[in-house]
C-alpha cells in the first residue's frame, strides 16, 4: 500500500514537471546562440567546410556578398569558399579595420559574433566603402533625408512585447535625442497620446512585420529605417538593461546609434563613432563622437 501511494506520488510529481517544463519547451527563445561559427576560425578560399554557409547568409544580409543577383550561382547557399566569398570577406575586413586577409581569421571571426545593429554596412553596390582608405561617416543612397521643413520631429511609445515599460524608457529616449538636438537644427518631443507622430520607438521579437526579422538573443541588437520611415525597434530578445553589466545592452547607447540612422547617417567605419556598426555588452557609449557631428552636419547644413 505504502508502495502504490508513492508510486503514484511519483506519476503526480513528474506530471507536474512535464507541466512545468513545457511552456519553456514550447516558448524557449529562439536561437539561444543565434551565431556561433568559431569552429570556422582559420577558413579561406578552396576550402569546403560545413556551416561556411552561415558566414554566406551574414554577409549577404550586411550587404557584403551578391549572390542573390546572380541566383545561377552555384555557390549561393552552400559550404564551399569561393572567390565571391572571399572578396566579401576581404571588404568586411576593410569595413571593420581589420587586415583584408580574405580568410576567417581569429579577428574576423570574433568581430562577427559580435552584437550589432540590423542596419546593413553596404546598402548598394554603388556606395560601398572604397578599399585603401578608412572612410567616415555614411549617408543612404540618395542622400534621404527629413525635408527641410521638417525639423521638428515627434516620436511615441509602440511596442510588440513589453520588455521596459515607458516610464523607464522616457528619459533615456529623451537624453538621446537631446545629443542630436544639440548638434543640428532638429527638435524631437514625445508626441501628444493619439496624435500622429513621425518616429516610432518599441521592442519587437523575432518576425515582426517588416523587413528585418529579429534573431533571438545576441546577434542583431535593434534596427531603425532611413528617413523618413521613423521606425525604430530593439530586438526584445536582448538583455536590456538602463544601467548595464557585462551580460547586458545599453538602450541609450542603441537609442543614441539608431536615431542617427532615422536621420540619415548610415554606419562609420570609425569605431569610436557612435555609428559605428557593433557594441559589446556593458558598453556604455552614449556621446556623439566628432565623426558623427560631422556627418549629420554634412548632410543638413549647421545649426543656425
Ligand atoms: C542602388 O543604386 C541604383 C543605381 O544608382 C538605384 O537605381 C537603386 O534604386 C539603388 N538601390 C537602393 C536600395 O537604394
Ligand atoms: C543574458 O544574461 C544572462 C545572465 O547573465 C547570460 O547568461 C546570457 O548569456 C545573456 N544573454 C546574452 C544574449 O548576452
Ligand atoms: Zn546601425
Ligand atoms: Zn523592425
Amino acid at each position: 500500500m505504502a508502495l502504490k501511494i508513492s508510486f503514484l506520488g511519483l506519476q503526480a510529481f513528474l506530471l507536474l514537471v512535464i507541466m512545468f517544463m513545457l511552456p519553456s519547451l514550447l516558448f524557449s527563445k529562439p536561437n539561444g546562440r543565434s551565431f556561433d561559427i568559431q569552429h570556422l576560425e582559420g577558413c579561406q578560399k578552396g576550402q569546403k567546410v560545413k556551416g561556411l554557409n552561415q558566414v554566406k547568409q551574414y554577409l549577404e544580409r550586411f550587404g557584403y556578398l551578391h549572390y542573390n543577383d546572380d541566383p545561377a550561382h552555384a555557390n549561393a547557399n552552400d559550404d564551399v569558399f569561393d572567390d565571391l566569398l572571399e572578396s566579401a570577406v576581404k571588404e568586411y575586413q576593410l569595413n571593420h579595420q581589420l587586415k583584408p586577409t580574405g580568410s576567417l581569421n581569429s579577428m574576423t571571426v570574433k568581430q562577427m559574433m559580435k552584437p550589432r545593429c540590423g542596419v546593413p554596412d553596404i546598402i548598394n553596390d554603388t556606395t560601398r566603402m572604397s578599399s585603401g582608405t578608412v572612410s567616415h561617416f555614411a549617408f543612404y543612397p540618395g542622400n534621404r533625408q527629413w525635408p527641410p521643413d521638417k525639423r521638428s520631429l515627434t516620436y511615441t511609445f509602440l511596442s510588440g512585447v513589453e520588455v521596459i515599460d515607458v516610464q523607464t524608457l522616457r528619459p533615456l529616449i529623451s537624453r538621446a535625442f537631446a545629443r542630436w538636438a544639440a548638434v543640428t537644427q532638429f527638435t524631437f518631443a514625445e508626441a501628444q497620446a493619439g496624435a500622429k507622430s513621425d518616429i516610432s520607438i518599441g521592442f519587437y521579437r523575432g518576425a515582426h512585420g517588416d523587413t528585418e526579422s529579429f534573431d533571438g538573443p545576441g546577434g542583431v541588437l535593434a534596427h531603425a529605417y532611413a528617413p523618413t520611415i521613423g521606425v525604430f525597434h530593439y530586438d526584445a530578445d536582448e538583455n536590456w538593461s538602463t544601467n548595464p553589466t557585462t551580460t547586458e545592452i545599453d538602450l541609450e547607447s542603441i537609442a543614441v546609434h539608431e536615431i542617427g540612422h532615422l536621420l540619415g547617417l548610415r554606419h562609420s567605419q570609425i569605431t569610436e563613432a557612435i555609428m559605428y556598426s557593433s557594441f559589446r555588452p556593458g558598453e556604455r557609449k552614449r556621446e556623439l563622437q566628432a565623426d558623427d557631428v560631422q556627418g549629420i552636419r554634412t548632410l543638413y547644413g549647421l545649426p543656425t
